[in-house]
């Protein structure tokens, strides 16, 4: 899924077969409402209730089934039908957890590893969303931004143009041509995390050197007046081509980073739930 395809498709996981997961997920959120609001404890509404015990007991299977689904999403290949009713069952179920889990707990929240295990779901179940936004709004936002270019293409054309710029420079003052063989050689696309998913370089040497040759041009005359312009035009259209492409860069990670949490948070959580469990027995 995380590979980049049509919206079309993530948007058919939401509405899968006329909202079936959505309608199953709201007919056990409105049972476990109802018992919640028929339940008359003795004490305050809390876990260790049989209706606690009940409500904590469906979470924790619904975890592990939603954890079941990275072992079954690799078992299917191209049968993208079971996988898609898969991921709709997966995107719903998961978020009534929210409110089953918080009705487990009778609201009773604090400092505590059973606290832990609640905030880590919320986290997954936050990071999930996300990733559900990400599949339907980024790739049409990509294929916008490419404007039908792939990322070697764009890399390829500002290659090109840089070759152009220095061609152009050469024959101007040594500060023109200082500049534009510094763009050429410490324009970054990309680097660390954070920098792709800025989608742009505050330091952009290209930037710089365009800055530059725009300060310089207005005091040239003559016949570099005329270069200097041909220059700002083809920095121009660097720059420009150097937006798209950490634009790019900046939706392919927005597109897979979440996984990045969604998974190793999801491990958490069940390290914290089997704690959790251990000590309301342990200490029973
Ligand atoms: C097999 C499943 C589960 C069992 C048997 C279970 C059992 C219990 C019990 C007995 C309590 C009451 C503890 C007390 O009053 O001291 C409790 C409270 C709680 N449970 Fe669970 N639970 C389960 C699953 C879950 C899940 C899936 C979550 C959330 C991810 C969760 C989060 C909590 C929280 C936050 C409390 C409140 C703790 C407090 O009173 O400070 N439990 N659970
Ligand atoms: C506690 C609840 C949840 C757990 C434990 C959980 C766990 C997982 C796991 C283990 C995977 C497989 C990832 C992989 O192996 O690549 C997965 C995939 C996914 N989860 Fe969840 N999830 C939960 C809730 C949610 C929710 C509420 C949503 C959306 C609102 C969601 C959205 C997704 C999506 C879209 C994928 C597919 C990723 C892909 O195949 O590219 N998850 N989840």
């Amino acid at each position: 899924m995380a590979n980049g395809q049509g919206g079309a498709m993530h948007e058919s996981i939401l509405i899968y077969r006329r909202f079936r997961y959505l309608k199953l997920a709201l007919f056990g959120i409105a049972v476990a409402a109802v018992a919640y609001g028929f339940h008359s404890p003795l004490g305050e509404p809390n876990g260790g209730t049989w209706l606690g015990y009940t409500l904590g007991g469906v979470s924790a299977f619904l975890i592990l089934w939603l954890m079941w689904f990275g072992i079954r999403k690799r078992r299917y290949g191209p049968g993208k039908v079971r996988l898609e009713s898969w991921l709709s069952a997966h995107v719903y179920l998961g978020l009534a957890l929210i409110i089953v889990a918080t009705l487990h707990t009778g609201f009773q929240l604090g400092y505590n590893v059973h606290s832990l295990a609640y905030v880590l779901m919320m986290l997954v179940i936050l990071s999930g969303a996300f990733g559900v936004y990400a599949y339907i709004r980024y790739p049409r936002a990509m294929t916008a931004n490419r404007r039908g270019d792939s990322l070697r293409e764009m890399m390829l054309q500002i290659a090109d143009l840089d070759r152009q710029c220095r061609d152009m420079a050469m024959n101007l003052a040594d500060e023109i041509n200082k500049a534009v063989f510094e763009a050429g050689r410490s324009t970054r696309i990309g680097g660390g995390i954070l920098r792709q998913l800025s989608g742009s370089d505050p330091a952009c040497a290209s930037a710089a050197a365009l800055e530059k040759v725009q300060g310089l041009a207005a005091a040239a005359g003559g016949e570099d007046a005329a270069r200097c312009r041909r220059l700002v035009a083809l920095l121009s259209r660097k720059c420009e081509l150097l937006r798209r492409a950490r634009k790019d860069v900046q939706l392919q990670t927005l597109m897979q980073f979440w996984l990045y949490l969604h998974v190793p948070l999801s491990f958490a959580l069940l390290a914290a739930l089997s704690a959790h469990v251990f000590a309301v027995f342990y200490y029973w």
